[in-house]
């Protein structure tokens, strides 16, 4: 007898042989003769069909009596049907191994199922250990192991060196006003001494550039996100990359095929859950094939004046912007250009224009918005001081950022690409938390 996935044996390979299964009671009903028990694994549910005659009364009350989410494993034969799953099992014996008391039964019933907005609901958040278990959930899960598998497939394949940065630093990397602040470790000098959450690995992965030249990592980030909004978490997941000897084009290269390569391979692995969330598989492939077009922030900026949308030169473009804007576009696009006032010190300057910083945003479609930020660094001792005093930052938190500079400055680039972002993205989920198995906002900790 061999031990099989629920998802072997609707393939069909194992038709008219006996398996062993291990799962999960998804539903069971019948009479006190017959069972018919839905059971799920990680990969499907099949049903499972228990004679009292065959497996005898105490396995068959045994059966009976396992609830939702009870867990167990039948042994028995694959017969094909022309049922619902195509296929069935005749149980022809059964071990419970997890059961579940009747008076804590299951609390995700079908009624709580069938809410209109399953992202938001209180209940399901409370229980999100349980939520995980749901069909939905799953399909989005294993979205997200294929995106993250894209993303390292991608930079080792290109040569990249995975490099780790600490989560604990001294300063902000992308403004302060959305650091998490942690007290650390108080001194006899500096009773109040705190470090911050890493917002990005950027400034520590500069600091190998000239050892690695090229490096990524995916990593957790952190950001104290008061807006509450359908994109933003407290802890993200975060892809970043740093090359050397690169400008803005070169790392927008990067980030293009970085992006079409998730696509691609989540076409290939996950087709058949994209399927079921409802997703068209045009526009994912769209996504993966076509070229992602560059456009300034200027001219975005008019289009949406054009449109109607209030907005002012210089200032960043926020999700309602973003959203408006995105609606129509057929792939992503690069906003390139921004002004140097709406963006962080560690932006180079267009030195055909010093209003602008050398940068790109790159802004997925669908109303979703941007998932990549990055651009080239100020790379030379000067600007660097210079950007610094001009932004009124103190120098100190940053003197090994400056180093850098200071011995061997060398023109060098990156990005960052929202992890969870492109899985909510390609996934068509309405909501940042779908894609997440715990998601962190400014109200939920737990579970
Ligand atoms: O645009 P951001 O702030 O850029 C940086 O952090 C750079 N230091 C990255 C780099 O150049 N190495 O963040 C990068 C991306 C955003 O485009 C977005 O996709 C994602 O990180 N992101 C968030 N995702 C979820 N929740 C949040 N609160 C996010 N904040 C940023
Ligand atoms: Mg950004």
């Amino acid at each position: 007898m061999k031990t099989g996935w629920i998802g072997d044996v609707l393939s069909g390979d194992l038709d008219h042989q006996s398996v062993e299964l291990k799962g999960w009671v998804h539903r069971s009903r019948g009479s006190n003769k017959m069972r018919f028990v839905v059971l799920r694994d990680s990969t499907g549910t099949i049903q499972c069909v228990v004679k009292r005659d065959v497996v005898g009364d105490e396995m068959f009350e045994d059966v009976k009596s396992a609830l939702i989410e009870s867990s167990l494993i039948f042994r028995g034969n694959v017969l094909p049907t022309d049922r619902e799953h195509g296929h069935e099992i005749q149980v022809e014996s059964v071990e419970i191994v997890g059961p579940v008391n009747p008076e804590t039964p299951y609390p995700i019933t079908q009624s709580v199922m069938d809410v209109d907005n399953l992202s938001e609901n209180a209940f399901l958040l409370d229980n999100r250990h349980l939520y995980l278990r749901t069909e939905r959930m799953t399909q989005m899960l294993k979205i997200r192991s294929s995106v993250f598998g894209a993303i390292h497939q991608y930079f080792r394949n290109h040569d990249f060196i995975e490099y780790q940065a600490p989560n604990f630093v001294a300063g902000a990397v992308e403004g302060g006003s959305t650091l998490f602040e942690v007290p650390y470790f108080p001194t006899e000098e500096n009773p109040d001494r705190k470090a911050y959450l890493t917002q990005s690995w950027q400034l520590y992965a500069e600091a190998a550039m000239p050892a690695l030249e090229r490096l990524y990592t995916i990593a957790p980030s952190f950001r104290a996100e008061k807006s509450r909004t359908t994109r933003h978490l407290s802890e993200f997941w975060h892809a970043e990359m740093e090359i050397a000897w690169a400008g803005n084009n070169d790392v927008m290269e990067h980030g293009e095929a970085v992006v079409r390569k998730i696509a691609q391979t989540v076409l290939d692995e996950r087709e058949k859950e994209l399927s079921s969330l409802g997703r068209d598989l045009e526009l994912i492939t769209r996504y993966a094939d076509n070229p992602y077009p560059r456009i300034r922030y200027d001219e975005a900026v008019e289009t949406l004046q054009k449109m109607g949308v209030e907005i002012e030169w210089g200032q960043d473009l926020d999700y309602s912007k973003e959203k408006i804007l995105t609606q129509d576009f057929e792939v992503p696009h690069f906003l390139t250009h921004y002004p140097k006032v709406a963006k962080p010190f560690y932006h180079r300057v267009d030195p055909d224009d010093e209003k602008y910083v050398l940068c790109h945003d790159l802004l997925a479609p669908e109303g979703y918005g941007e998932i990549i930020g990055g651009g080239e660094r100020t790379w030379s001792e000067d600007e660097i001081l210079k950007r610094i005093d001009e932004e009124g930052t103190p120098r100190e938190p940053y003197q090994f950022y400056i180093d850098v500079r200071t011995y061997g400055g060398v023109p060098h680039g990156g990005f960052g690409l929202g992890v969870d972002r492109v899985c909510a993205w390609l996934a068509g989920a309405d909501h940042i938390r779908e894609v997440i198995p715990f998601p962190r906002d400014s109200r939920r900790v737990y579970p």
